[in-house]
């Protein structure tokens, strides 16, 4: 059967017989009489396949695909019902009656399987069909709402001004296509490299297959065998890239408000922490910086200086990220607007005019970031900027976000669908490139930080994306609620986030919109102090949201899990540079390192942070208690030192002031000394809380945490190794890469669950020691914290 209509009339084709096939390289080419099928075999767990109701393909070059490898050893055979391609790790049937494709794993179990017919397509549309079992899960696809397991709904990726999260709606600001699909023993992943609109249903239709479908003639997606989750994420960071080490004074916490002006009212806030001893590190500018919404310049009555007000604020620590939006003001006597007009760099309409909507200052042009030039200039641009002393940027309203048209449907407020963009020369329409306009303004920003400050880190941080976006910002999920549904909703869309190679997320703390009541206000403050991007932020009108403004008791909550923060910073450093080298997330959800566990599969109220620690956040009202559940091994309560098994769900005691946290036995956690900001203090002690296990390593990296000198070899790598015999323990520091000289004076080991006073210990080096009988810790100080050591304690 080639073709049908639907109940709606639109006639609807499929592949049908494959004629021929080619093999050239790596690359395999099916040709029926309507259509083409490309399948590039990329490693042995991952092979791009193209799908063409045209015979020919766009082939565009990818913005998020910055590695395409290209695998030849693999077999090809042809048998009379289908076309076999064979790598060590998978098998890619093409059936030669309907081209769809069959992928099973080297043991004969089918991971992958079109059903009815391969792809199928409508003048408009095309579409992949492929089986799904009630066994499986789904995760990932970037920034989505509901729980962490996406099956049952049908999503569409379209970047949208959308400042309602209700549970259902859809689609929200970013598009990241990649979803992972995990039956209870393995996982694979679909990655639909594509800019225009796109629809996965993963259920909603039916509940025997998923599909997904781009608005285009043309599919393209890679697809990446695991067999675990973890694989799925790699192979696909290896193929977006992944995140680099951001400066470390971003780790901090981040203070934001719509908006902070003039002068005074920034430089009060920032005394304010100091006096009120709460740690800070980042104080933003929302839009009210400028004059009159003009990008990249100042309002000099409310900043008339901002040169010596950014180094006075520099001197105290603190750092200042200014807001930049993409719509630049039509004002014939602005030169970013006059220049952009001059050189041609604004998106314009099918008769050559600039497209003009509406956004913050008015009428306005959008860059067309789809032009190198205009990524170029738009990165200059950001002298006036950086050049003074901001340090960071944040991209806003790049969905694009376009009030000029007024819709209740908000995926339409956006620049129309027929305005073109230039694509260096090969133009399209915006249609085709929607979901890729703020990724390429943050691509133009990151480029042009690099050049004014090319011996720091870039700290920027997007509200809209692309897959691919770690290797340029940090996101953050926009303009939600001060509600408790959406401080609940935040766990799993920033899981998903991460799933999706985008480590450094996070959530405007507090909520953006409306006014936190002080108990929200505290219980989120305590879930934010473990998200990557650490960030509170509250609307124009809407009550003050400063740490200080909800009474002295959350105050004083603020002020205990910011200061945790910071004690953590050498844990939470070490985790992102495991994520920079991985692409694995740091807030992370259980499935990923529990697989096996069935009550994890869509465990969307807990968390671990980086591989020891795990979260179990309050987020109702009036509540004091928390269910966990603990999975298997052994759990440390961390204000208790109480030691649980796991496998079970616990309920332990959350007062306002508690947050639920666990150590996983066989942890080594570094923490450093309370500090106001990131650098105020040299880490002359590194404290390691050791959770003893039988057996236990961990590899900590250092660096200065703020240049690029990490990159010839600047930085440190220590490895901690504990051994847990009958009779005592034995612990060896042995740094492996000297490259980076830290300024530590002592180690502060504090081993915990140490039942007896030892009546021996041993080190390579001078040493004091104190066991405290009620906290069952046993503290040794080292006197030498450079050099190889190796302590033995015996009971
Ligand atoms: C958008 C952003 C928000 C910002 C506001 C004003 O709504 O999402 O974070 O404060 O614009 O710039």
């Amino acid at each position: 059967m080639g073709f049908w209509e639907t109940q709606e009339n639109v006639r609807v084709q499929c592949t049908g017989k494959i004629d021929k096939f080619y093999r050239e390289g790596n690359t395999l080419l099916f040709y029926s009489e309507k259509a083409v099928q490309r399948v590039k075999v990329l490693s042995s767990n991952c092979i791009r396949i193209t799908f063409s109701s045209k015979k020919t393909f766009l082939d565009i070059p990818s913005f998020a695909v910055v590695n395409e490898p290209i695998e030849e050893s693999f077999s090809v055979q042809e048998k009379d019902e289908a076309i076999f391609i064979r790598t060590k790790e998978i098998t890619a049937s093409i059936d030669k009656q309907n081209g769809r494709i069959i992928i099973s794993d080297s043991k004969g179990n089918i991971i992958s399987e079109d059903i009815d017919y391969g792809f199928s397509w409508t003048k408009d549309t095309v579409k992949c069909k492929k089986k799904m079992s009630s066994s499986d899960h789904f995760y990932g696809l970037g920034e989505k709402t509901g729980y962490l397991d996406k099956k049952g709904r049908k999503y569409v990726m379209w970047n949208t001004d959308e400042p309602t999260h209700t549970p259902t709606k859809d689609p929200l600001y970013k598009t990241i296509p990649l979803l992972i699909t995990f039956n209870g023993h393995y996982a694979s992943g679909i990655f639909v490299d594509k800019t225009c609109k796109l629809w996965f249903d993963l259920g909603e239709e039916n509940n025997e297959y998923f599909t997904f479908e781009a608005e285009d003639f043309e599919m393209d997606y890679y697809f990446i065998y695991g067999p675990g989750i973890k694989r799925v994420i790699s192979t696909y960071c290896d193929l977006t890239g992944k995140m680099s080490l951001p400066p470390m004074w971003a780790l901090g916490y981040q203070q934001c408000r719509f908006s902070y002006y003039p002068e005074e009212m920034v430089k009060s806030l920032a005394d304010s922490f100091r006096q009120k001893d709460i740690p800070c590190d980042v104080i933003y500018l929302d839009i009210d910086y400028m004059n009159k919404y003009r990008v990249f310049t100042w309002n000099s009555n409310r900043f008339p200086d901002p040169e010596k007000m950014l180094k006075e604020l520099r001197e105290k620590g603190f750092k200042v990220v200014t807001i930049v939006d993409p719509g630049v003001k039509k004002d014939a006597e602005y030169d970013v607007y006059v220049e952009g007009v001059k050189k041609d760099l604004f998106c314009k309409q099918v008769t050559g005019e600039i497209y003009h909507g509406k956004v913050w200052p008015g009428v306005a042009a959008f860059p067309d970031f789809s032009k190198e030039e205009t990524r170029q200039w738009w990165g200059e641009k950001h002298q006036e900027l950086l050049g003074k002393g901001v340090a960071g940027i944040w991209n806003d309203m790049n969905e694009p976000s376009d009030f000029s048209i007024e819709s209740q449907d908000r995926t339409l407020c956006t620049v129309p669908n027929d305005v073109i963009m230039d694509n260096d020369g090969h133009p399209r329409t915006f249609a085709k490139y929607h979901n890729s306009y703020g990724f390429n303004m943050c691509r133009g920003t990151y480029e042009g930080f690099k050049k004014i400050k090319p011996n720091e880190r870039p700290f920027m941080v997007t509200r809209s994306a692309y897959a691919g976006i770690q290797r340029y910002s940090s996101v953050w999920t926009g303009d939600n609620h001060s509600w408790w549904e959406h401080l609940a909703a935040s766990m799993p869309m920033h899981m998903n986030i991460g799933l999706s190679g985008v480590p450094f997320v996070g959530g405007d703390v507090g909520g953006f919109q409306d006014n936190a009541t002080p108990e929200l206000f505290a219980r989120w403050m305590q879930l934010g102090a473990f998200t990557p991007f650490f960030r509170a932020h509250s609307c124009i009108d809407t009550k003050p949201h400063e740490p200080w403004e909800f009474g002295e008791e959350v105050e004083d909550i603020c002020r205990k899990y910011i200061k945790l923060r910071y004690k953590l910073l050498p844990y939470n450093y070490n985790e992102f540079y495991k994520a920079s080298q991985t692409g694995l997330p740091i807030m992370r959800p259980l499935v990923l390192e529990y697989a096996d566990d069935e009550d994890v599969h869509n465990l969307c109220d807990q968390f671990l942070y980086g591989e020891s620690i795990m979260i179990a956040p309050v987020y109702r009202p009036s509540t004091d208690k928390r269910c966990v559940y603990l999975p298997e091994g052994g759990w440390y309560d961390y204000w208790t030192d109480k030691v649980y098994e796991g496998k079970q769900y616990i309920l332990v005691d959350a007062p306002l002031d508690t947050l639920p946290i666990f150590i996983k036995c066989g942890s080594i956690i570094p923490m450093a000394p309370e500090m106001n900001y990131v650098g105020e203090k040299v880490v002359d002690v590194l404290t390691l809380e050791i959770y003893p296990d039988k057996e236990t390593t961990y590899s900590l990296y250092e660096d200065d945490g703020l240049s690029n000198r990490y990159k010839e070899g600047e930085y440190r790598i220590t490895n901690f190794e504990l051994m847990v015999n009958q009779d005592g323990l034995s612990f060896n520091i042995t740094p492996v890469h000297k490259g980076y000289d830290v300024k530590r004076e002592k180690y502060v080991l504090n081993f915990h669950d140490i039942n007896k006073e030892p009546v021996k210990i041993q080190c390579t080096d001078e040493f004091s020691y104190y066991y405290d009988v009620h906290k069952r810790i046993l503290s040794i100080t080292l006197k030498d914290a450079k050099t190889q050591q190796v302590i033995t304690v015996n009971y």
